[in-house]
């Protein structure tokens, strides 16, 4: 495996990445990570988390991409349910047991909820583009994950469901603000009260996913969209990304006077690369 090259510390080793039910490859600029844990449908625990936020922390800095898949024919079933028993998953902080025996209280919950977050934050850096390829389901948690991307390539089989209202939970992986953002405020409701599957071309119509291939095709399509990604200027990519990640918050004045230093930025590096290559 790459060894981190952001001082960020030593990446998760092949031992923790097992245990968290992930695969992870990274191959120069482009970075894989696979959700695997086939016997229990690719479900995901906090190691699952918290070790995804250790790999986004000890990125190799010149990984450009990261695309996220499922092992096999689904993404993921979303959070593993014995995570909600008082006996939890072994090994892992049950998200119940604290509540029952009252050894947790509001703050100590809100911060763990907070590190399991960070595995899906880091996934909107400027640095980095995200990519999630989607075969069969993707619930709850596997749904956000998804959401989490900057791009969502889904095979023809895949489905989303935000199952979490239907369990008495809320969506609370980062998902709502990315749900919200695309298909607007009353569509998020329906499809997260009524907790029903989307399917791969609602999802396309709705703006969820940029593209849907047949499922054969899904990999040669992540493939040619992460080509299409690394043939674009790196500092050009990180600026506009930036840039559009803030435009839904700004004013059209504050979104122009963004733009003009964003590209004060750019020239001046343009300028300074011409001049030293003269
Ligand atoms: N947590 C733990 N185990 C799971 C999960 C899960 N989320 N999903 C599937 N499994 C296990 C099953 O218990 C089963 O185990 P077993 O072989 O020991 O009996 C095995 O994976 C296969 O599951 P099946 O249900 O038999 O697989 P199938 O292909 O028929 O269905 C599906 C797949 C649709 C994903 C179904 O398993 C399912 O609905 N799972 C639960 C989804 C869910 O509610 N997730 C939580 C959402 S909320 C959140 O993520 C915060």
């Amino acid at each position: 495996m790459a060894q981190a090259a952001n001082g960020a510390g030593e990446p998760p080793t092949e031992d923790e990445l097992s245990r968290a039910g992930l695969r992870l490859r990274v191959d120069g600029h482009v970075a894989r990570i696979t959700i695997s844990r086939p016997e229990r449908r690719n479900a995901m625990t906090g190691r699952t988390w918290t070790t995804l936020a250790h790999i986004g922390q000890t990125l190799p800095e010149d990984v450009r991409i990261v695309v996220i898949a499922g092992e096999g024919d689904i993404f993921s079933a979303g959070i593993d349910l014995n995570m909600f028993t008082p006996e939890g998953v072994e090994g892992e902080r049950s998200l119940v047991a604290g509540v029952l025996d009252g050894s947790a209280d509001a703050d100590d919950i809100e911060g763990h909820i907070a590190e399991l977050q960070a595995g899906f934050l880091w996934l909107r850096r400027p640095d980095i583009v995200s990519v999630a390829a989607v075969r069969g389901h993707a619930i709850g948690a596997g749904f956000q994950l998804a959401l989490s991307c900057d791009i969502r390539i889904l095979a023809e089989d895949a489905k989303f469901t935000m199952k979490e209202p239907a369990l008495g939970l809320v969506p609370d992986l980062t998902g709502t603000k990315p749900l919200v953002d695309i298909v607007g405020v009353n569509r998020a409701v329906e499809i997260c009260l009524t907790a029903r599957r989307v399917e791969a071309a609602e999802a396309r119509e709705l703006g969820l996913a940029e593209l849907v291939v047949p499922v054969e095709e899904l990999e040669g399509a992540v493939d040619d969209v992460v080509a299409a990604l690394l043939a674009t200027n790196p500092e050009a990519a990180a600026a506009t990304k930036a840039l559009l990640q803030q435009a839904a918050g700004n004013t059209l004045e504050e979104q122009a006077r963004a733009e003009r230093r964003a590209q004060v930025d750019r020239l001046t590096s343009l300028a300074k690369a011409m001049g030293a290559g003269a």
